[in-house]
């Protein structure tokens, strides 16, 4: 099984808890910094349409930026996600792959549920790249979820480590629809 991750970081050496992720993973999957990829934020829509055609677990990795993602994934989905290809009758390319998202939200974890201070779970804030995964065909596994700038050097390292263990599972869920 092909494993791609694309992560969507707009400063990577300044950032501790991706940084670390990656570190972890990247001698075990294509890892893709998108921001350095394209630092002027033109995607080149065909090479990154065969990469996601050659892969059959995308994992998109990423800061929660104001309960969502940062910007350059949003642009990347509208460039790459083209009707014909990703979607509409022959748009199939990506049917049945899975799709992972890893995110990193500052806050606690704790703080994200209907009784805490943010109100939402964080897979309730991530439901439209779910609809998207809808559209498209993908299979929208349980996202990996990490709080790491709340953790300790050690505690991250730990995450690390399950972070590649999960993105490297031979049997992953799908995220159920109102989960
Ligand atoms: C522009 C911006 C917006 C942010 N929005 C949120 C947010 O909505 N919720 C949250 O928990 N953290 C938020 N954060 C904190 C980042 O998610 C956190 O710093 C990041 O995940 C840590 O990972 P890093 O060390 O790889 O940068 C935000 C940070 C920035 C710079």
């Amino acid at each position: 099984m092909k494993v791609t991750a694309f992560v969507f970081h707009p400063n990577i050496e300044k950032s501790r808890v991706n940084k670390r992720l990656i570190e972890e993973i990247n001698e075990e999957v294509e890892t893709r910094l998108l921001y350095e990829i394209y630092p002027d934020g033109v995607i080149d829509v065909t090479k990154e349409q065969n990469i996601l055609e050659q892969t059959d677990r995308i994992i998109i990795q990423f800061p929660m930026y104001w309960y969502s993602s940062p910007a350059l994934l949003k642009e990347w989905q509208d460039k790459v996600l083209t009707y014909g290809w990703a979607y509409g009758s022959n748009g199939n390319s990506l049917r049945n792959k899975e799709l992972v998202l890893a995110v990193t939200p500052g806050a606690s974890i704790s703080q994200y549920s209907h009784e805490g201070s943010f109100k939402y779970k964080v897979t309730e804030l991530l439901r439209p790249f779910q609809a998207t995964s809808n559209l498209i065909g993908t299979r929208f596994i349980k996202p990996f979820i990490a709080d790491g700038m709340q953790q300790s050097d050690n505690e991250l390292s730990l995450t690390a480590q399950q972070y590649k263990d999960y993105i490297m599972s031979s049997d992953l869920d799908e995220l159920e629809a109102y989960e």
